[in-house]
């Protein structure tokens, strides 16, 4: 979806959708038989204006829009970017809805866009235009809309806005794909081909190179099953920069669970395991899209199966894994954080000021933060502040949890250096700590995203699929560096 500027001329010109967004219930129409009929039921509170309350009207005679959406936003004092993206995704969702190949938008009341709103607008307006294609699609997305805007920077904001979004976009279609299709091969291929376009690095370990880096974590999980399995890098390097930045993302394209087999009631939603995976390529696309300064961005993924089979690694098996530290298997089902340690292990090699993996590792995020927010986990204040504010201004939560030592000791093993479960307790916590002993002392964050990164259901308009959590997150913690 191409996002364009316009004048508030626009509104009143021929256009297959024009929408407006009213605030405090009250509004200055532009002239013309749809707009002065909205007007009536506006005045007449057949409309009221509240937030995210819509009204469709269709014209009757030939000149001016064909149509007109009225988006409630609430009071203008209590308007949130959250709730000017989901105006972006209503929009989106009407105008595809209506065949409209074009959506003009404009805010008629008292509250105007500012670079906040005019970016979470763009946003929505792309996010709503992501369709799942393994289905034919029941609607085809607007292939342009017009924002009402004269707003200084105003193309600036809309280019970073579509960026961050296709990213996110990719990010959801990588994840709702099924297992069968989205596999470790189609997430190195798709990762190729945005390295390709946008003129990163690409290179991927696969099991020949894995077996010579004594990469012993992700092979063991991968001998369950038929296909490869890749560590995939990903580099973002300006011509100057200050800072190296690693992003690691788990990408089980799907996860069974081994032969500590997961139950087959809800299985099949084990193929969105790669969208930390996902996000982190969406995420670098969305880098080589803007190019923000400074910064070198590497992203890492790890992708494989989590199957059983008669080679499958068991309950037991001591593994050695790419940083020499071996790993005593007690689950075969806590299989991301065995694939992250030679992943984190690679990211180490760049020498980075920080790491931050993104992986749907614990249902136990899930039971604790739902889908609202992803856990965030680090030992180093300063990277929490820095993905707070990065969470701040994006909307994707974040829940800071706890790490504390104790769940370092859970983890040690008696077998083997650290053990891949330390049981229920604190599951998502003890994760963590494991994942810790393997970013050899550089500053490092996890975000579980277990929940975060997809939802059946679909809420405030945002419909049910993956989300493409962190893209948007991590692309403004790195523009902010
Ligand atoms: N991929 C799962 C975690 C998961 C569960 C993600 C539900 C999304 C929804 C992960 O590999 C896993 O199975 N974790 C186990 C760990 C346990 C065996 C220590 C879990 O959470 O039960
Ligand atoms: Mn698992
Ligand atoms: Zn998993």
């Amino acid at each position: 979806m191409r996002l364009t500027l316009g004048s508030p001329s626009a509104l009143k010109q021929k256009a297959p959708l024009v929408v407006l967004m009213v605030s405090d219930g009250k509004a200055s129409f532009p002239a013309g038989d749809l707009h002065q009929q909205a007007s009536k039921l506006l005045k007449s509170k057949t409309f009221k204006g509240k937030a995210a309350e819509t009204l469709v009207l269709h014209a009757t005679s030939a000149a001016g829009p064909r149509a007109l959406l009225l988006i409630g936003m609430g009071k203008a004092k209590e308007i949130t970017s959250d709730l000017v993206r989901r105006a972006g995704l209503i929009a989106g969702a009407e105008g595809a809805k209506l065949g409209a190949k074009k959506v003009v938008l404009g805010a008629v009341g008292a509250w105007s866009l500012d670079a906040a709103s005019l970016s979470a607008l763009g946003e929505g307006l792309v996010l709503s235009s992501y369709r799942y294609t393994v289905k034919k699609p029941d609607t085809k997305a607007p292939s342009e809309a017009v924002i009402i805007s004269g707003m200084k920077g105003a193309a600036a904001v809309l280019k970073t806005a579509k960026a961050v979004s296709e990213g996110t976009n990719l990010a959801r279609e990588l994840g709702d794909l099924p297992g069968n299709i989205a596999d470790p091969d189609h997430l190195r291929s798709t990762a190729r081909k945005v390295c390709t376009a946008g003129k990163l690095r690409f290179k991927s370990y696969d099991n020949a190179a894995l077996k010579r880096m004594k990469m012993g974590g992700i092979l063991a999980v991968n001998q369950g099953s038929d296909k490869p399995a890749y560590l995939i890098e990903m580099e973002y390097a300006p011509a100057r920069y200050k800072h190296t930045i690693c992003i690691v993302g788990k990408g089980l394209t799907f996860d069974a669970g081994g032969i500590s087999l997961k139950p087959a009631s809800g299985m099949e939603e084990m193929k969105y395991d790669m969208c930390g995976g996902a996000a982190t390529i969406g995420l670098m696309k969305a880098i080589a899209a803007t190019k923000p300064k400074g910064v070198r961005v590497i992203g890492i993924v790890g992708t494989t199966e989590n199957l059983q089979n008669g080679s499958a690694y068991k309950p037991g098996d001591v593994v050695t894994t790419g940083s020499g530290k071996t790993i005593e298997v007690i689950n075969t089902d806590a299989e991301g954080r065995v694939v992250l340690a030679d992943a984190i292990h690679l990211a180490t090699k760049f020498k980075p000021e920080a790491i931050i993996d993104m992986a749907t590792l614990t249902g136990a995020i899930v039971v604790a933060l739902g889908h609202e927010a992803a856990g965030l986990f680090s030992k180093d204040d300063k990277l929490v502040e820095r993905l707070q504010k990065a969470s701040k201004n994006t909307d994707e939560k974040l829940w800071h949890m706890p790490s504390y030592p104790a769940y370092d000791e859970k983890v040690k093993s008696k077998w083997a250096d650290i053990r891949n479960s330390a049981g229920r307790e604190a599951g998502s916590c003890t994760a963590a700590a494991f994942l810790y002993n393997f970013s050899g002392g550089i500053p490092h964050a996890h975000l579980d995203v277990a929940g975060a990164a997809w939802e059946m259901a679909s809420r405030n308009n945002f419909p049910g699929g993956a989300s493409g959590f962190g893209v948007r997150l991590l692309h403004n913690a790195l523009c902010n560096w």
